[in-house]
């Protein structure tokens, strides 16, 4: 049984390619408003003009690695939706490869958390009390199933943090009609993942999805989306 999203808001992070712009038209196609997201308004443009013919939609660009901009997006996202009821944290950054794993840097990881960690968190945290006051709130952080390359550690650590987040977190969530699960999109041909994935980023539908569709206290759950590719 999936919920009606139609007439409410989502707030979808790095909507402007990839992944994110897969969740951002899977959305608008439920019926579901649309704040969308990127690091430079224009990049969200075509979309916006697109998704705009179905659903109600607004931009805001903002650097993830920035706590001003972060909180500037949470409080404009606020004021254009009247309040975020669905949230896909999905704007993340990858780290270099580094053919020696020992020599993965220190700034690997401060980017990394910064974009891929404290970003997500504090973006949730702003929204939280509103969809708790509400009683209604769907939230998704997409995480990763990367394991076993040690040479992308700053990346991986990163996803391992968010999801420590999820599980920690989702205790406070009990009967307040907010979720918070996990969505590992699978390996997908995007700018991030690269040419030799093996998936096409549209397999990521209609997955993506679920964890935005489920009824209440599913909490914490790791969804994967390609275990409902078509
Ligand atoms: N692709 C895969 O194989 C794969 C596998 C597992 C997990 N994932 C996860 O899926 C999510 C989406 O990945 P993707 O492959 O779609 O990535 P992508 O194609 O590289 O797109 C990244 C998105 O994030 C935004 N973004 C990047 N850096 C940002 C920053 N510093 N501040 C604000 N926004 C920023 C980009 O927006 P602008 O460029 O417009 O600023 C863009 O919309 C990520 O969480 C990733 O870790 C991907």
């Amino acid at each position: 049984m999936s919920i009606d999203i139609r007439g409410k808001w989502a707030l979808v992070t790095g909507s402007s390619r990839g992944i994110g712009r897969e969740i951002a038209c899977g959305l608008a196609a439920k019926g579901c408003n649309v704040v969308l997201h990127g690091r430079l308004r224009e990049h969200n443009a075509s979309l916006a003009d697109d998704l705009g013919k179905v659903v109600k939609v607004a931009v805001i660009a903002a650097e993830l690695s920035v706590e001003a901009e972060v909180d500037r997006l949470i409080a404009d996202a606020q004021a254009a939706s009247g309040g975020i009821d669905v949230l896909f944290n999905n704007a993340a950054i990858m780290t270099p490869f580094r053919q020696d794993y020992a020599t993965v840097t220190a700034d690997d990881y401060r980017r990394s958390f910064e974009v891929n960690v404290i970003a997500p968190i504090r973006i949730t945290h702003g929204l939280l009390p509103r969809m708790i006051a509400r009683k209604f709130g769907r939230i998704v952080q997409v995480t990763s199933g990367i394991r076993d390359q040690p040479e992308l550690m700053a990346y991986a650590a990163s996803k391992a943090a968010l999801d420590k987040f999820v599980r920690d977190t989702v205790i406070r969530l009990r009967d307040t009609g907010v979720t918070m699960n996990l969505l590992d999109p699978g390996w997908l041909r995007t700018d991030l993942g690269g040419p030799n994935a093996p998936n096409a980023v549209e397999s990521v539908m209609p997955g993506a999805l679920v964890p935005a569709l489920i009824e209440n206290d599913v909490q914490a759950t790791w969804f994967s989306a390609q275990e409902y590719a078509r």
